[in-house]
């Protein structure tokens, strides 16, 4: 029992602070342009997760110079970062739990 309580405080302290990360490096980096379900400057996270991969979404933030005739923009104004792969792969999944939102 005991045992089995504390797999679980670990699964859920890492399941938290995954989600955390990813939220804290949407606030840091992209908030300013994109709101999680409103449009803003650029479209919401819930309708970005509704049409993108979790691969193509990777692909835009790592590249919207590469990328953005492919995803049928005109052109694009979208900051160009240098964010790691842990950190890109904590803001995909950030932006797909907002699929269906
Ligand atoms: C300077 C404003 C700005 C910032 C900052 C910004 N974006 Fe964007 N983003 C846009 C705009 C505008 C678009 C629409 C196309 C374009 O201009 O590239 C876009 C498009 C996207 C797309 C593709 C949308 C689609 O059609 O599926 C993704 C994914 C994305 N942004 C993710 C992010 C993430 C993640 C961050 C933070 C690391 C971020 N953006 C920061 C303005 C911004």
């Amino acid at each position: 029992m005991k045992k089995y309580i504390l797999v679980l405080a670990v699964l859920s302290s890492l399941l938290y602070s995954k989600d955390l990360n990813g939220k804290k490096l949407f606030e840091t980096h992209c908030w300013g342009c994109h709101h999680q379900t409103a449009v803003a400057f650029g479209p919401p996270f819930s309708e970005i997760a509704s049409k993108r991969t979790k691969e193509e979404i990777q692909a835009y933030i790592i590249s919207p110079k590469s990328m953005y005739k492919a995803f049928g923009y005109k052109r694009t104004v979208m900051t160009q970062f240098n964010l790691s792969d842990a950190e890109i792969e904590s803001l995909s999944e950030y932006i797909l739990s907002y699929k269906g939102k």
